[in-house]
């Protein structure tokens, strides 16, 4: 059943499909918008079992000749090594620029295919079906492809919108609770950034069975943003509440924390940061860090507001003069500001403490 359509109005115009046990339905989907020449499913290989079969058989019923393409979904994957291993596969069953990539799997599968997708003949169409929370309420929509390098998350990618997003809440039964959480911490930044309806959602409990509305409020959120700011030049920002303080602890613990997680930590001690410095509440702070921990969402880290802040001006520093961090104030209610070392120093010090 479908539940929502999204429209995405970027440079290339797109829907989200939100829905549940909508999968059986992409051949008639992709079939509107595509060619019905190959489509290639690159796939995580632990859900190709799951999902991939019945992807396939939709495709084959509308005409597509459909390949499909494992990838292992590990971090390590995003390299140049699996970016020409694709390509030369896509070369090898004589891909043209007629035809389509599915992405299938979390934000690891999308960002890879994605990138592939954008070089390949100099860009050809993929499409995207979110298997994890995190991808289907953050990373499948945006045009955000990368691979990492030379120890550098997402050091080489491109802009490339997807031509669809499919979104099928029932993928989410399979993932574990840990896993599950993982995009409640995206959810928790939409709701702060700019909608308290979110919030309340959080609230009132989200699972698999009952995520659909959620996930449409979160990519509203996404959407205001990137349709204003594309390619990330200015309010796009916002969107990264939290994230300095979590892209240094992911890379402290050398992935370790997984990104929800550290999304999760960034936000309270961002928050609280906020707090100390005036610019929000004590309720406001404690109704997120009770949201977070609703959803046994880590709030705190053993690595000091040294280390954090170290790692974050290592990591930008070809940023001259400082680095820009949003502060909320409340609920839809942001700051962005820019800070020096000594100033982030100051403000992240005491949100460490608490
Ligand atoms: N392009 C963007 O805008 C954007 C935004 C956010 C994150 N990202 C990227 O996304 C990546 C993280 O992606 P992610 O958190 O979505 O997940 P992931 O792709 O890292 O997958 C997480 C784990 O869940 C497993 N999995 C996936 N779907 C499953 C399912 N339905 N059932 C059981 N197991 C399943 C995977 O095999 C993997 O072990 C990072 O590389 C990050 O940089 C990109
Ligand atoms: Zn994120």
């Amino acid at each position: 059943m479908i539940h929502d359509i999204l429209t995405i109005n970027t440079s290339k115009k797109y829907n989200v499909t939100i829905g549940n046990d909508i999968l059986k339905d992409t051949g008639t989907t992709l079939s509107d918008i595509s060619k019905t020449g190959k489509a290639i499913i690159v796939c995580d290989s632990s859900v190709t079992d799951l999902y991939a079969q019945k992807i396939k058989y939709s495709l084959e019923n509308k005409g597509f000749a459909v390949f499909i393409y494992a990838i292992k979904a590990e971090e390590k994957s995003k390299n140049f090594y699996e970016t020409e291993r694709l390509i030369r596969f896509l070369l090898s069953i004589g891909t043209t620029r007629e035809d389509i990539i599915i992405a299938l799997g979390g934000g690891i599968c999308s960002d890879l295919a994605g990138f592939a997708a954008s070089i390949y003949m100099r860009g050809i169409d993929y499409a995207i079906v979110p298997t994890t929370t995190l991808s289907a309420v953050d990373a499948c929509i945006g045009g955000k492809t990368a691979i990492n390098f030379d120890n550098i998350k997402n050091a080489v990618g491109s802009f490339h919108q997807p031509v669809s997003v499919i979104i099928d809440c029932e993928c989410f039964k399979s993932l574990s609770n840990k896993q599950f959480s993982q995009g409640i911490a995206e959810a928790v930044k939409c709701g702060i950034i700019a909608n308290e309806t979110i919030i309340e959602m959080l609230k009132q409990g989200i699972n698999a069975d009952n995520c659909a509305p959620l996930v449409k409020k979160c990519l509203e959120v996404k959407k205001y943003f990137i349709e204003k700011d594309e390619y990330d030049n200015g309010i796009r920002t916002k969107l990264n509440l939290g994230h300095t303080v979590a892209h240094a602890l992911e890379k402290l613990s050398k992935g370790k924390i997984p990104h929800g997680d550290a999304v999760s930590i960034g936000l309270n001690m961002t928050i609280n940061a906020a707090l100390s410095a005036g610019l929000c509440n004590k309720n406001f702070a404690e109704r997120i860090k009770k949201i977070l921990l609703q959803y046994s969402l880590p709030v705190k880290t053993d690595y000091s507001s040294e280390q954090i802040i170290n790692q974050v001006f290592y990591d930008k520093k070809r940023t001259d003069g400082g680095i820009l961090i949003t502060l909320p104030k409340g609920l839809a209610n942001t700051q962005t500001v820019k800070m020096t070392k000594e100033e982030l120093y100051k403000l992240l010090s005491s949100a460490c403490r608490d």
